[in-house]
């Protein structure tokens, strides 16, 4: 008998579990998160008869843009779609202790909103920190779990010196011992290349045994090898978005890994008639958005700048509207050159919401200023005196001298220094008060609350909300 005709053992079964992203992270990512409850409802009784692990609904640009922009209750939202999802684990994105915002809040706020987002719908809570510093993590993992929710830690994925293999798999160990019930690998700005993920998961398998979700985009156009290469190498969880919602800066298309691994050990086991009917009505929602801008074809090719300058799809899109508006667009490549140098001189953080944005404005105030540090950002001075917390490489000194004089820096969790609020959020928004949530929803986004309260008083009142803004200065509809 040749060799050839021996069937080689079977592999062990090992079907990887899908992520389904498209009622969060794919449409912030493709239409600036302007996807409607209404749009989503219909789809909801067949989403949940897929079998996802677990389909990503709420976070922070959500729900920002459910009362800035479409004038809608988010707690509102997470409730109608829990009802409808009898089976299918809700999942949230939690930045720690920024919440869903931008600052640190006090541990009573922290521990309430986990408690209000599990009592309201959300199985599973995806924690991250701009800076991977643990300690930012520490109240949310503690009150997901007492809340009996599934804690996610994520890992802000990104490139640079300190960031070795031993680095990810020391956060790993330290995950674990937290009592996180799973690591995701969040790398929010496609960095994440083929056999680089293929080295990154092989590691973190060695290091730690919780499951491992990798979710990346597919900005840099490798997204989709990533994940067969992350799966191949033990990834339990790939986050995809339905076809018409993928690719470009969104994840990579839900039908295509589930084609990929079909037949093999990584075999899904989902139903690709069911997918399909899902696209089909998702569809037309997509060309609505092409048709009317909101979807630009902008976002949907391949930046290869974002492995160029390592940096993610939404901050290079930010810095060339920051120099527009400071008619400098003749200073992109200048403003590109400068980031690494500021996220050097800032401790090398990982990019990703707020760091992102606080890197990238003091890129530009130098470049436009002609002159290196001459002005901080208030946001930069916040970062170089510790009150995000600990950076993983120390802070240029001379920089961090000239943006904070002689105050003295934090050293500690920065929320040990902040006394509980929520009893004087309460008092502030008394008159506005429809539901204990409320609170929340003001302590996070004060302003944008306040208008949304004022709209939905002008809507229970009778009066017509379209000329709301006419009669109080609610809302604009
Ligand atoms: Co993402």
């Amino acid at each position: 008998m040749s060799d050839l005709n021996k069937k080689p053992a079977q592999p062990e079964k090992k079907p990887v579990k899908i992520v389904e992203t498209v009622l969060r992270d794919a449409h912030q990512s493709l239409i600036a998160t302007r996807m409607t409850t209404e749009q989503m409802l219909p789809i909801v009784p067949k989403l949940d008869q897929v079998g996802y692990h677990a389909v990503e609904c709420w976070g922070g640009a959500t729900f920002d843009a459910c009362l800035r922009f479409l004038h809608e209750d988010p707690w509102v939202r997470l409730r109608k779609l829990r009802d409808g999802f009898k089976k299918t684990k809700l999942q949230m994105l939690f930045r720690g202790q920024n919440i869903l915002g931008y600052n640190h809040y006090p541990d009573d706020v922290v521990e309430y909103f986990v408690q209000k987002s599990v009592a309201n719908g959300i199985d599973i809570i995806r924690i991250f920190d701009c800076l991977n510093d643990m300690r930012n993590l520490e109240t949310a993992v503690r009150a997901a779990k007492k809340e009996k929710a599934e804690a996610q830690i994520a890992l802000s994925y990104t490139l640079g010196d300190a960031y070795t293999l031993e680095y990810w798999c020391n956060i790993a160990k330290e995950i674990e011992e937290m009592g996180a019930d799973s690591i995701c690998i969040k790398d929010m700005a496609g960095l994440l290349t083929p056999y680089r993920a293929q080295e990154l998961v092989g590691a973190l398998k060695e290091s730690t045994n919780l499951p491992i979700d990798l979710h990346t985009h597919y900005t840099s156009g490798v997204a989709s090898m990533t994940y067969l290469k992350a799966v191949e190498s033990g990834c339990d969880i790939i986050d995809t978005a339905i076809s018409p919602f993928a690719l470009g800066t969104s994840q990579p298309a839900t039908e295509v890994m589930v084609e990929t691994f079909r037949g093999t050990p990584y075999d899904t086991g989902l139903d690709m008639k069911l997918l399909s009917e899902i696209a089909d009505y998702f569809r037309p929602i997509r060309e609505q958005d092409l048709e009317s801008g909101l979807m630009s074809t902008k976002v949907l090719g391949v930046n290869i700048n974002t492995l160029r300058y390592q940096v993610p799809g939404g901050m290079l899109s930010n810095l060339v509207s920051q120099l527009k508006q400071a008619h400098a667009e003749d200073k992109y490549e200048a403003v590109l050159e400068e980031v690494p140098r500021v996220r050097k001189d800032f401790g090398e953080p990982p990019l990703v919401t707020p760091s992102s944005q606080i890197v990238g404005t003091q890129a530009v105030l130098n470049v436009l200023t002609g002159e290196r540090y001459k002005m901080f950002t208030k946001e930069s001075k916040k970062l170089l005196l510790g009150e995000f917390g600990k950076t993983v490489k120390p802070f240029n000194p001379e920089v961090q001298k000239k943006a904070i004089g002689n105050e003295k820096p934090i050293t500690c969790r920065p929320a040990d220094l902040l006394k509980p609020a929520l009893k004087e959020y309460e008092d502030k928004i008394a008159q506005w008060k429809r539901q204990d949530e409320d609170v929340l929803t003001y302590a996070l986004f004060p302003q944008v609350a306040e208008e949304f309260f004022k709209y939905r008083e002008a809507q229970t009142t009778g009066v017509d909300p379209t000329k709301a803004d006419k009669v109080n200065g609610a809302y604009p509809v």
